[in-house]
């Protein structure tokens, strides 16, 4: 037994509601508030002083300072495994080359498969290692991983077994996402549809006998895969038992759509859903993921985060690390910027990037400080929880808690 504190705020973000707009006042926040863990799971939270009563035998881990705590950040999206980089796309982009134009001279998602595939497992770890790190010290603490840069059997499952290892090296929870289809390849003899099927015979298998993942994702829209391919592909993979993400709206509506009928945990990207979809998607149970990083890096509209909100959906919010669109990689900068382009609360970002985007990975057990749920938290050395996101991004987490302990 463990008794963390005195932190002068502790915002549990307990009791809150999962679904639908928040407003500040709605948050709880305890002064002078203490944790009380229990084999890496919080066994109480409350004031510091009444825990210590409460719990004599208990092992204090004394806070020193002005110190805040908050739940750790959930990363639900990330295509954080890849060799190679492409600043030259960023540069090109930025002045006014077209995707073609891009393409052609190298770069694009193609580029990316091509140094992920030539890259070794020992390069390919030790790039995604370096990323997992600075993700948990920016304070997540669970990391959502895809596949997608290998597109053939051999490449894909070398990136999933490259993110098991990387599991059993970190503390950090990952969560792998096979996204083989995340495009055609060039090399891949065929249409599309064939290069679905080409997944559900060959990859889906293998991925499932090794238990590399447990997730499906597919990027649907005009450039890649049609709705018509992708809602079989999206059936069949379901029916092997995978659970379902969709890359879904990024520049042509209609695909959020798809993610809700084939009951997908969340549905991603949505800068260009439809009023009439915002609806759809906001009724059901898929949780809507704005990716601020991508409006960001392509200088593209943020999502419709107010919309779907104010229509009682599901958001959260991911950075969606990339070395194509969103090669930032700092949740708490992309959530605050993309609260001030669409006018979230304070709370509204941070049941984004907690417990509404654990509820994306199908984790009831994390984002929020209660009895019961495991013990990651992030605490910030300053004297009022608002600063977080009002130096967006720049005020980074002193401690960073796993299972109850201090992350070095
Ligand atoms: O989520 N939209 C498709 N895929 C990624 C981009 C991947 C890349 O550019 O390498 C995304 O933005
Ligand atoms: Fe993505």
């Amino acid at each position: 037994m463990k008794l963390i504190g005195p932190f002068s705020q502790l915002i549990s973000l307990d009791n809150l509601p999962i679904r639908g707009a928040i407003a500040d006042s709605q948050l709880s926040i305890i002064t002078d508030g203490g944790i009380v863990t229990n084999n890496g799971v919080i066994e109480k939270i409350g004031n510091f002083q009444t825990l210590k009563h409460e719990f004599p035998n208990a092992e204090i881990d004394w806070i020193k300072d002005t110190k805040i705590v908050l739940p750790a950040m959930v990363d639900c999206h990330t295509h954080i495994c890849f060799g190679g980089n492409r600043a030259n796309d960023f540069a090109m982009r930025n002045a006014g080359k077209t995707y073609l134009e891009i393409a052609t001279s190298g770069g694009g998602i193609w580029s990316s498969v091509q140094h992920t595939r030539n890259a070794s497992d020992e390069e390919l770890l030790q790039l995604l290692l370096q990323r997992i790190d600075k993700l948990l010290h920016l304070g997540c603490t669970t990391i959502e991983i895809k596949s997608g840069y290998g597109l053939n059997l051999d490449s894909e499952l070398k990136m999933l077994r490259v993110i098991q290892k990387a599991k059993k090296l970190t503390k950090a929870t990952l969560v792998p996402t096979c996204l083989s289809a995340h495009l055609k390849p060039k090399d891949f003899e065929g249409s599309s549809k064939e290069y679905l099927q080409y997944i559900l015979d060959e990859i889906l298998p293998a991925v499932q006998s090794e238990k590399l993942a447990d997730r499906v994702d597919i990027f649907i829209e005009k450039s890649a895969f049609q709705p018509e391919e992708s809602h079989y592909f999206l059936l069949k993979a379901k029916e092997m038992g995978f659970q379902i993400t969709v890359h879904a709206d990024q520049f042509t509506p209609g695909s959020s759509r798809i993610a809700v009928e084939v009951g997908a945990l969340s549905a991603d990207h949505l800068e260009a859903t439809s009023n009439g979809d915002i609806d759809f998607l906001a009724q059901s149970n898929t949780v809507a993921v704005a990716l601020p990083g991508a409006s960001i890096g392509l200088g593209e509209p943020f999502s419709p985060a107010r919309k779907i909100l104010d229509a009682n959906g599901i958001l959260a919010i991911a950075t969606d690390w990339n070395p194509g669109s969103a090669p930032m990689g700092n949740l708490i900068a992309e959530a605050s910027i993309l609260a001030t382009y669409q006018k979230l609360s304070t709370a509204e970002v941070w049941a984004g990037i907690t417990f509404r985007a654990a509820k994306a990975l199908n984790l009831e057990d994390r984002g929020v400080l209660a009895k019961g749920k495991k013990a990651d938290f992030v605490v910030y050395n300053t004297d009022n929880f608002q600063n977080i996101l009002y130096q967006q991004g720049e005020l980074r987490p002193s401690m960073v808690y796993i299972d109850g302990n201090r992350l070095d």
